[in-house]
């Protein structure tokens, strides 16, 4: 019998990949390209839709050639996307009308501040379950309608389409301008601030409130379903999923679950407990978001603290600072000292996300001395990871009703072992790493092999998953309480720093 596989792209902030699996989980073969960050004015993060899309047309061919495998042999394609990212693009030619404005992308700052004073938090938070932000895509196309000619009214007209990543390329992969699918997925959708959380459908209220027309908007879909077929790229393969990058991450660690939680370190980091079929909405500062929903059954929901910089921190430390050559080098250098000698890094670079949600904070450093070396300041920024977890975790247990019992985690900065001890040190419940590091785009393929019936449900996918690590709390509770309270008092002091 010919071996099938499931494909998965990972379109993240910084590259594109695309991965084959077989049947027990297994990666087999992955290709990747990176695309250009552009960075046109401070707090402006854009990406080039149109090379992004070349890429995905790269990586295909290339990761099939690796190891072989012909198209025919492609059971089905799913794919999971960098979230919030906003593309705008002309119906009728398919030409984007401007770079895609990225998730960290901050220019809406002033409009969020509106918003926050009128009509307040609430009126978002009963609707879409999250506060208003420069992190959602909402205030981006309000934005861009605020600043450039006449593009409300040609949405108005029908003449301009709006999609998250996976949208566009959706939209491609199945025919563009040539009656490509307009379509998103509910987790995608979710990160708006447009979709109501409980229906699921584009809310009028928050529709009108943003002067968002209708007919610029996808479908919204499950995030495991049967969308339609390829026509380019990988002609003929179905693609049966999508999903945001950190729900598929879930998916991909089997937190099927209500209680299970994973967390996912890259530049930034993304905790996401899963809270079953209820909306649990946060008292705490995080945000309410749609887990996944396969087919017709009812979507599940998760809790998620989003943090804005983890591993970009130690990039700063490198390649601002230069204090290492490389990233793995941080941990070498924070071992050279036993502790952090009282320093903290606060790192507030652009704001904070949850569970505070201050864009007027900025990065500190607080407890310096002549002591201090730049050992102190490695374990500092290590430590920052770990902190910032420890309060979305706090915001977490007090939300809901079911308290962290085990982190699983996953992304680059889980290869360090002094980081993972700590974080188990600080959240005080031990902390787990699978053995296919690469869930984001292992959850894609579960998700898109569900739907085209390579795996028949969720149980054989849990037994797919094998921990490769574990590291258990190690530290003295008097030690750790001290310790967090220090690292609170640093954030107090990075708060309100940029004035009104
Ligand atoms: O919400 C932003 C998140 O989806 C970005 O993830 O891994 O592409 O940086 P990543």
């Amino acid at each position: 019998m010919v071996e099938r596989y499931v494909m998965s792209i990972d379109q993240g902030t910084t590259s594109t990949r695309c991965i084959l699996f077989d049947h027990r989980g297994r990666l087999v073969s992955v290709a990747q390209r990176e695309h250009q960050q552009h960075f046109p004015r401070p707090g402006w993060v854009e990406h080039d839709a149109v090379e992004i899309w070349r890429n995905l047309g790269r990586v295909v061919p290339e990761a099939l050639a690796g190891v072989g495998v012909g198209r025919d042999e492609i059971t089905a394609m799913g794919i999971a996307n960098q979230r919030e990212t906003t593309v705008l693009w002309d119906r009728r030619t398919g030409t984007p009308l401007g770079k895609a404005i990225v998730w960290q992308d901050t220019r809406t700052a002033a409009l969020v501040e509106d918003l926050r004073n009128h009509p307040g938090d609430d009126f978002f938070l009963e609707r879409c379950c999250l506060p208003p932000s420069t992190y959602f895509s909402a205030p981006r196309i309000r934005w861009l309608f605020d600043h450039v000619e006449g593009l409300e009214r040609r949405a108005r007209d029908g003449e301009v389409l709006f999609g998250t990543i996976e949208t566009w390329l959706i939209w491609n992969l199945t025919g563009g301008t040539a009656g490509g699918l307009h379509i998103t997925d509910v987790t995608n959708a979710s990160r708006t601030m447009l979709m109501n959380i409980r229906t699921l459908d584009w809310d009028e209220a928050l529709l009108e409130f943003f002067g968002v027309p209708r007919v610029m908007l996808p479908e919204i879909r499950p995030s495991s379903q049967r969308y339609g077929e390829a026509r380019s790229v990988l002609p003929g393969v179905p693609i049966t999923a999508a999903l945001g990058d950190q729900q598929a991450a879930l998916f991909g660690q089997t937190c099927f679950a209500p209680g299970e939680a994973k967390c996912t370190y890259g530049t930034g980091s993304f905790l996401l407990q899963n809270t079953g079929t209820a909306v649990v909405r946060s008292r705490n500062g995080l945000l309410t978001t749609v887990a996944y929903k396969i087919a017709d059954q009812p979507a599940a929901y998760a809790l998620e603290g989003p943090i804005a910089v983890t591993g970009s921190l130690v990039q700063w430390f490198r390649d601002r600072l230069g204090l290492i050559s490389s990233a793995p080098e941080i941990e070498t250098l924070a071992r050279t000292v036993e502790d952090n000698g009282g320093c903290y890094i606060v790192p507030a670079f652009s704001g904070l996300f949850a569970p505070h949600w201050r864009s007027d904070a900025r990065g500190v450093i607080v407890g310096l001395t002549s002591y201090i070396t730049k050992g102190h300041l490695a374990r500092a920024v290590l430590e920052a990871t770990g902190w910032q977890t420890r309060e979305v975790v706090d915001a977490m247990n007090a939300d809901s009703s079911l308290a962290l019992k085990e982190l699983k985690v996953d992304g680059g900065m889980t290869s360090d072992n002094l980081l993972m001890q700590f974080l188990a040190d600080v959240l005080d419940v031990p902390v787990v790493r699978p053995l296919v590091a690469e869930t984001v785009s292992l959850g894609a393929a579960y998700a898109a092999g569900l739907a085209a019936g390579y795996w028949p449900d969720l149980e054989v996918l849990r037994r797919n998953w094998h921990r490769a690590a574990q590291w258990l709390p190690d530290m003295d509770p008097a030690q750790r309480e001290s310790e967090y309270d220090n690292w609170q008092r640093a954030v107090e002091r990075s708060l309100g720093w940029i004035k009104p």
